[in-house]
């Protein structure tokens, strides 16, 4: 793995929103990848997971096969990595194909020697001395890490959320504005942190947004039709 130096500070490097993701070379059930060739122009959810063969990591691949077609509309690629051998990740996946009725057609990188995972700021010591826990990383085309979740050995992730945020990233970054808590896409979106009235009124146009309060300004819908589709707003209370 090739991490920049500015990323190494002794413990190793735990991605954060806004870093480019290390480019990397990785055994994988699809054949060797180099990331940053696999990975680049298209948006990549990365996952971590504790191990193969067991209950919560089997229920997980088999939610993010059953989501495959949802992925592919978004132009989202999957990419797992467990500290299996390339043949036990191999065979894990047709058996969760074969249990749950959806193909797994991801890759799996295999990281047997836990290398990458620690590296990547994927083992937390505390809940796991050694295994990897579940962490995901979204990755835009540009490889930059956009969003990180993690989830404990115990819990297992849900594919909603994943869906929920890929569009809201998506949302984002397609119309330039700020995407409010419990959205779903059909749901309104605000004006962002640091603009002025006035930089509002030239992006979204006059009358094209509105203020509930000075600090929370919503884009009308008509607002989010002009500027390619957005959609109307969910209404608040009006005091
Ligand atoms: C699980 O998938 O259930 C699991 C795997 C490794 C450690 C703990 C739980």
């Amino acid at each position: 793995m090739r991490l920049p130096p500015g990323y190494c500070n002794g413990a190793g490097w735990v991605p954060r929103i806004g870093d480019i993701f290390p480019d990397l070379d990785a055994r994988t059930t699809q054949g060797p990848i180099r990331f940053h060739d696999w990975a680049e122009g298209r948006w990549t959810v990365l996952f971590s997971q504790p191990g193969a063969f067991t209950p919560v990591c089997s229920t997980e691949l088999a939610g993010l096969a059953e989501i495959a077609a949802d992925l592919d509309r978004r132009g989202v690629q999957v990419i797992g990595l467990a500290p299996d051998t390339v043949a036990d990740l191999t065979a894990w996946c047709v058996d969760v194909s074969v249990m749950f009725g959806n193909p797994v057609r991801f890759p799996m990188i295999s990281d047997p020697d836990g290398a990458i995972a620690r590296a990547c700021g994927m083992t937390h010591p505390k809940e796991s001395p050694d295994l990897p826990i579940r962490k995901t990383l979204i990755l835009d085309p540009a490889l930059r890490v956009r969003m990180v979740f993690e989830y404990p050995l115990r819990v297992g992730r849900g594919t909603d959320e994943i869906l929920r945020v890929l569009d809201a990233l998506q949302e984002r970054d397609r119309l330039d504005v700020a995407i409010p808590g419990d959205w779903q896409p059909g749901d309104p979106v605000l004006v962002p942190v640091g603009l002025s009235d006035d930089e509002a009124d030239i992006r979204f146009g006059a009358g094209g947004w509105r203020a509930l309060r000075r600090y929370l300004r919503v884009l009308a819908p008509a607002i989010g039709d002009r500027v390619g589709g957005t959609v109307a707003l969910r209404q608040p209370c009006t005091h």
